[in-house]
């Protein structure tokens, strides 16, 4: 039996919720593992690693839009399990290869019962394609040094479930996680303890049970669960994500205890404000009226949450900390210590006028992951327009060949990027920089550093493209 996955607790992918700010979170509480969230295949697939040294992480970063969609560092390394959406044997070999050397393990949903996965033939689409799952799993076996799993939902008869249940054993996944309720079924039903139980009998490698939030609420149900169940190991989703700290042997935290905690981890980290926000308010759950909780719901940035929770200082000087680190990054390059990026000289601008109309263009592209959730772009240039009382900015955009192409006008100049992005708004933010800074080397500054120590992130064949 796998004694990574035997008798442990362990925490659910929940997409949004575990990030890796939730995820270091439930590590101080005590999880055994914890699960990512789902990532599609073809999206990791179409990303870019890059060693962020301000943050000491690894990211993994979209390219079309520039967002970092997988963070993970050292400390959760033999922690995190992957969990991966798709439906082709040899794009999951690709993507195992990609995330082994950062995970501890590697998982396949094969439950989501969601519309964007079965269309996509993924999620709980693949438990009626018994040699979609034989390729999958066992190519991952083979071809990974990390242990295998998968995640499936119950069908609707048990001896169809043993015999799903058996063939995925016989792929040799390290174990596998079962929620106890079938493609259709929804959180409000019960849970299928009996049918989790009959599986653990048939296995012999570890069940875990899924599925039985509702009865948790302290550290001990947990334990009942597994009774319950008679799985090796339990994992916890819906009951982490109301309060984490229900995974501590000393007992649950007020919640406020846990925001807190919760938000250090998300300023530390720079976590997307959406996704911060999102879990925030499924722990704060009905206390969303009280007049911190309408508060919260008002609130636009992860610094207004933080105020909010008395971590304002805290926020400053994580901020401090992290500009002083990409400060840093680009003395060493100015210095010539580190690889030189492209130099602003580079770059074309291109100034004309059309029917009286100014335009600038220049090839720029919003990369996400190189920006505070206090500093984006697009809040910079409305201060610098508010402050300066000019007019604008407003946004147009023209879609070419099913790519954006976005511009700004502000103070009555048109300022376009030459690179087309995949989506609106990350085509809207690289046309701010120009009005803002008025001068290149701001917004080369801004943009290049963290990319000097990061060979596979090439910026240059984007600038001489554009
Ligand atoms: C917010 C949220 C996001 C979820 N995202 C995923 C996911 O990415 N992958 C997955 O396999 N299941 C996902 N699930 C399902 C859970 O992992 C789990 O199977 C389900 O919530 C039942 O467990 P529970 O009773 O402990 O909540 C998600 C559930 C929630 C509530």
């Amino acid at each position: 039996m796998s004694h990574q996955y035997a008798g442990k607790v362990v925490v659910a992918p929940m997409v949004r919720v575990c990030t890796l700010p939730f995820r270091l979170l439930t590590i101080d509480y005590g999880t055994d593992l914890v699960y990512t969230e789902e990532t599609i295949d073809y999206k990791m697939l179409r990303s870019i690693k890059r060693y962020n040294d301000v943050l000491g992480t690894v990211d993994f970063i979209d390219k079309s839009d520039g967002t970092v969609f997988f963070r993970t560092c050292e400390k959760e390394r033999h922690k995190v399990i992957f969990q991966m959406g798709t439906n082709d044997a040899q794009r999951a070999l690709k993507v195992g290869k990609m995330v082994e050397p950062h995970v501890a393990g590697l998982d396949i949903n094969m439950g989501c019962p969601k519309q964007f996965s079965l269309k996509g033939g993924m999620g709980s689409a693949l438990l009626t394609q018994p040699e979609k799952i034989k390729s999958i799993l066992s190519g991952l076996v083979q071809g990974l040094s990390i242990p295998v799993t998968c995640k499936i939902r119950i069908l609707d008869s048990l001896p169809e479930t043993l015999e799903l249940c058996q063939m995925i054993e016989q792929c040799g996944v390290a174990a596998i996680g079962v929620h106890g309720r079938t493609r259709k079924e929804r959180p409000r039903h019960r849970n299928h303890n009996d049918v989790i139980r009959e599986i653990a009998k048939v296995l012999t490698i570890p069940v875990i049970a899924n599925g039985g939030s509702r009865d948790i609420s302290r550290y001990e149900d947990i334990a009942r669960f597994q009774q319950d169940t008679g799985a090796a190991s339990v994992m916890i989703a819906r009951a982490a994500m109301w309060n984490c700290s229900v995974l501590r042997p000393e007992g649950c935290l007020p919640i406020d205890t846990v925001i807190e905690r919760y938000l250090r981890y998300c300023i530390e980290y720079d976590n997307p404000f959406t996704y911060s926000k999102y879990a925030v308010q499924n722990m704060l759950r009905e206390l969303q009226v009280t007049p911190r909780g309408k508060a919260f719901l008002e609130t636009q940035t992860l610094q207004e949450i933080s105020i909010l929770w008395g971590l304002e200082d805290y926020f400053k000087i994580q901020l401090a900390k992290q500009n002083e680190g990409r400060k840093l990054l680009n003395f060493e390059m100015k210095q010539g210590k580190t690889a030189m990026p492209p130099s602003a000289d580079h770059v074309k601008i291109v100034e004309r006028e059309d029917d009286g109309q100014k335009f600038v263009e220049m090839p720029v592209q919003f990369v996400r992951g190189n920006f505070n959730n206090a500093d984006l772009p697009k809040m910079i240039l409305n201060t610098y327009v508010f402050r300066n009382q000019l007019k604008g900015p407003s946004y147009t955009h023209v879609v070419v060949d099913k790519f954006f192409c976005a511009s700004v006008v502000v103070d009555g100049v048109s300022y376009n990027s030459t690179l087309r992005a995949m989506t609106m708004g990350s085509a809207c933010l690289p046309a701010t920089h120009k009005p803002f800074c008025g001068r290149l080397d701001w917004w080369a500054a801004r943009w290049f550093p963290l990319k000097s120590k990061v060979k596979e992130l090439e910026l240059r064949p984007l600038l001489e493209s554009g």
